[in-house]
């Protein structure tokens, strides 16, 4: 795999998350004992990513805080004797560079990946929803398998979809695929938020994709929606309108896509990785059954 780069937004305000997300990023929210773009960044470690670019804004310095290295606390750790919880903090020491710019207006997703056009605006390059887990414990090596298709089909476009029931189809970007859609086929379009009876597939947009930097020429030229938010749908519909290569890959049934960016979803994020943690996890799974027992 040739790409190295991934673009994580998180500048987001996570309005929908609130008051959690009041006066902490809803990216550092902790799904069982870490926080969620940890996981996000240890999935894209383990895809081959070396260099991450956040999109950052206000509120969010405790991001570039936590991949920090903390000497104090190391320091601190290591003369107590504490050297399981010192443990916890070795992915400080990924070989992983980090870099962070800020979207210093709120104008959507799309105009976040646009704030990273000056720094690499002229390579392919990966963009990761900091708000969004892929696979139980991040498991998942669904960017590396993208880039490999990105690469081996010379695609302009590659973006990752999770099947969804035909009723939530109204909540997602959806996939129009060209053909019958197997586990990688070929996108023609996307319909954000379809109708039911107008959903063209039901395989939902998932938080993963892989750009030809002519995306940044379309964000540049889309104009603001809903909210005058400039959304990245928007930008590849328009590459893919005027003939950009575009290709849709299923998640493995492995794979599946926690958001965090609403409770009902984080609380069944939390609720399975806890119940699945090598630790705590039989544990908790017995206290669940005892409470679910008491209340029925
Ligand atoms: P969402 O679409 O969930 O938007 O972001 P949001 O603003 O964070 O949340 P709500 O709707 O107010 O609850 C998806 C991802 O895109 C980033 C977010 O940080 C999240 O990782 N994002 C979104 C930005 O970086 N900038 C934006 O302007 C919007």
């Amino acid at each position: 795999m040739t790409i190295d780069i991934a673009i994580v937004p998180v500048a987001g305000v996570g309005t929908r998350l609130l008051p959690s997300t009041k006066s902490q990023p809803k990216e550092m929210l902790p799904v069982g004992r870490k926080p969620v773009v940890q996981y996000v960044v240890e999935e894209l470690a383990l895809s081959g990513i070396k260099r991450l670019l956040f999109i950052t804004g206000t509120g969010k310095q405790s991001i570039e805080d936590h991949f920090d290295t903390d000497a104090e606390l190391t320091r601190f750790l290591r003369k107590t004797g504490r050297e399981e919880q010192l443990a916890e903090l070795e992915f400080e020491h990924k070989d992983l560079e980090y870099f962070y710019t800020r979207q210093r207006e709120q104008l959507g997703l799309g105009h976040a990946v646009l704030c990273a056009r000056p720094l690499v605006g002229k390579e392919p390059v990966v963009v990761a929803l900091g708000d969004s887990i892929i696979g139980i414990h991040a498991k998942s090596n669904i960017v590396a398998r993208m880039v490999d298709e990105f690469e081996r089909t010379s695609a302009d476009v590659v973006v990752a979809f999770e099947e969804v029931s035909r009723e939530d189809v109204v909540h997602y970007g959806i996939a129009k695929p060209k053909g019958a859609a197997g586990e990688i086929f070929k996108l023609e379009d996307l319909i954000e938020k379809p109708a039911v009876h107008e959903a063209p597939s039901n395989l939902a947009v998932a938080a993963r994709y892989v750009f030809s930097p002519e995306i940044f020429k379309h964000l540049e030229q889309t104009t603001p929606g809903k909210g005058g938010e400039i959304q990245l749908t928007d930008a590849i519909r328009s590459m893919l309108a005027q003939g950009a290569r575009g290709v849709g890959m299923r998640l493995a049934p492995s794979e599946r896509r926690f958001d965090i960016g609403n409770f009902e979803s984080y609380f069944r994020a939390f609720a399975e990785f806890a119940i699945n943690d090598p630790i705590y996890g039989s544990n908790f799974r017995a206290h669940i059954k005892t409470l679910l027992e008491e209340q029925s």
